[in-house]
């Protein structure tokens, strides 16, 4: 299973690593026309019509406390994502993309057969970059599930059939099975699953290879959010169309896949009516390497609509509830997600019944940003009530444990490095480091750490940590360029706090670039085979990912994998 650098690819990193010359890449280092798919033959946004499709609701298979053990099954299917496009072939769970929800109880442990019933040829040709790094040839299609914000045992870095929290390595080709057991020991929360397999990860989930997971329990439930038809799940997947109405996956995997359309829980642009009172979104991006900021704007006047009051993150609730996007604050704070960030959000839509509203989304991906998705939806507020809004909108919940720097036993540095291969190939790394190289962090269980992660790179990159909830401590400027030159960390400014919506339990977090961010946790669960990296799919597959091992004292011997 081991990957080897072809001669010229160890090489240079060799070069870099030992001499600490890394270019640093001044933003976006790819121009789409470079692509032999041109985006001529693309979708564009303005061929057809918005707001014609109506927001569908994800079907969601509700686990009864009874049953113990499910079957879900990875096949090939057709979705249709607009009133006016043809049926694409896609990839999902259960022939749906995004896949069914699965809904159970805290404490109430699911075991899940990941059946691959998928064709042996990919729906997405390979990228560039894809099979660089391989000294063995490895199937076309190969899968493995991963729960994503789940606390599991990773035993194995090898047994493709218990393969609990989805090790790259140990993929399963169609035909097979994966078996996992997840615990769901932990409280309410919104995770997702999708495909990790090594080097096509990002091919994988384009193709459609991703599902929404919920943990519910009493205190939530205790808490009088709005429910039933007012709880509704918003997954933002971006999705590249030609113009054929077919998928596309970017040709090179120095190129994130933006896709050129964005679609919500599986339709384009769609419109959702709502009653003028509370209703709770379960917010989650699912796209390979889109971030959005979002806000509500009146579809007539762009007038700004309401406050988004945020009421948890990836691991559950917040201590205190967020607000951003008030509209009485013109610089308030947008709803930033990043990729598989989820943000828990109520929304009271009774001060605008009668009114259209828009979600706005002012990133900009793509070169120059001609691959921007300045809209996503639209919610139609109906004029009336059905019946009387009794829901809650906390301002508190439970007391969040803060974990204290003194408590730390480590800090680890991630150093987050570019690597230009020429031929607009990019090679991200963490620490200097491929997947493949021996593992270099290794936690003892029982510790708590902090982990300093330095983005030298002129991106963003959501950060991702398996098995464990952080906490974010700050972000501090400093100057890269120098620290990449010389060695020399120069802090160029005061530490930032965390963002209101950050103070909680985090699985991904935004580095943004030019920022070092300290974050912290507590390894108290499972010893075992774990997997950090960031959480833009090309960039994981091209090697910004690496393996952590979590042991009991004594301290192990070195691990190849
Ligand atoms: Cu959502 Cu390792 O991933
Ligand atoms: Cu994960
Ligand atoms: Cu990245």
């Amino acid at each position: 299973m081991k990957r080897e650098f072809s001669f010229a690819l160890l090489g240079s990193i060799a070069l870099i690593a030992g001499v600490g010359l890394v270019l640093r890449s001044e933003g976006k280092s790819f121009s789409f026309s470079q692509s032999p798919e041109s985006f001529e033959t693309l979708i564009r946004a303005n061929f057809f019509q918005k707001f014609v499709d109506e927001l569908p609701i994800l079907p969601s298979m509700k686990i009864a406390p009874q049953v113990r053990e499910i079957t879900l099954r990875l096949q090939q299917t057709k979705v249709k994502v607009h009133r006016d496009l043809p049926e694409a072939t896609s990839w999902g769970y259960e022939g749906l993309s995004p896949g069914p929800t699965i809904e159970v109880e805290s404490g109430q442990a699911l075991k899940i057969h990941w059946k691959n019933e998928l064709p042996t040829t990919h729906i997405l040709p390979a990228a560039i970059g894809m099979d660089m790094s391989l000294n063995e040839p490895m199937p076309d299609v190969r899968n493995v599930t991963h729960l994503h914000g789940a606390v599991v045992e990773q035993a194995s870095m090898t047994d493709r059939l218990n393969n609990a929290d989805g090790w790259p390595d140990a993929w399963m080709v169609p035909g097979q099975e994966q078996i996992t057991v997840y615990p769901n020991q932990v409280s309410a929360r919104t995770l997702l699953y999708h495909d990790h397999a090594v080097g096509t990860t990002g091919r994988n989930v384009a193709a459609g290879l991703v599902g929404l997971y919920i943990i519910h329990d009493d205190y939530e439930r205790s808490l009088k959010l709005p429910s039933g038809p007012y709880e509704v799940t918003l997954a933002f997947q971006a999705r590249g169309l030609k113009a054929d109405g077919s998928l596309y996956y970017s040709d090179n995997l120095s190129q994130e896949y933006y896709g050129n359309v964005v679609a919500v829980n599986g339709k384009l642009w769609p419109f959702m009516q709502v009653e003028p009172r509370k209703y709770r979104f379960r917010m989650i991006n699912i796209s390979n390497a889109r971030s959005y900021d979002i806000k509500l704007l009146d579809f007539k006047d762009e007038k700004p609509g309401p406050a988004f009051y945020q009421i948890g993150s990836d691991g559950g609730l917040l201590q205190n509830t967020a607000i951003l996007n008030d509209p009485a604050d013109p610089a308030a704070m947008r709803l930033k997600l990043a990729p598989a960030e989820r943000a828990d959000v109520i929304i009271d839509f009774s001060q605008y019944a009668g009114k259209q509203l828009v979600l706005d989304n002012t990133n900009r991906d793509g070169k120059d940003g001609e691959l921007a998705v300045p809209q996503l939806m639209l919610f139609k507020v109906l004029p009336q009530l059905t019946k009387p809004d009794v829901s809650q909108l906390p301002t508190s919940m439970k007391a969040i444990p803060i974990l204290n720097p003194a408590n730390a036993s480590i800090a680890r540095q991630i150093d987050l490095t570019q690597v230009d291969m020429g031929n607009n190939m990019q090679m991200l790394l963490l620490n200097g480091k491929a997947w493949h190289d021996p593992i270099t962090e290794r936690v003892q269980l029982g510790s708590t750490e902090i982990w300093k992660l330095v983005n030298t790179t002129g991106d963003m990159h959501p950060f991702h940590i398996h098995l464990v909830q952080f906490q974010m401590l700050d972000r501090t400027p400093f100057n890269a360029d120098q620290y990449l030159k010389t060695g020399q960390f120069v802090v160029t400014g005061a530490s930032q706090p965390p963002d209101s919506n950050e103070l909680g339990w985090k699985d991904v977090l935004r580095l943004e670039p030019g920022m070092m961010t300290r974050i912290i946790m507590k390894f108290d669960t499972y010893t075992g085979f774990y997997v950090f990296h960031c959480h833009i799919l090309e960039h994981e597959d091209m090697d910004m990912m690496r393996p952590f091992e979590v042991f009991k004292s004594p301290s192990p011997s070195p691990v190849q994998h």
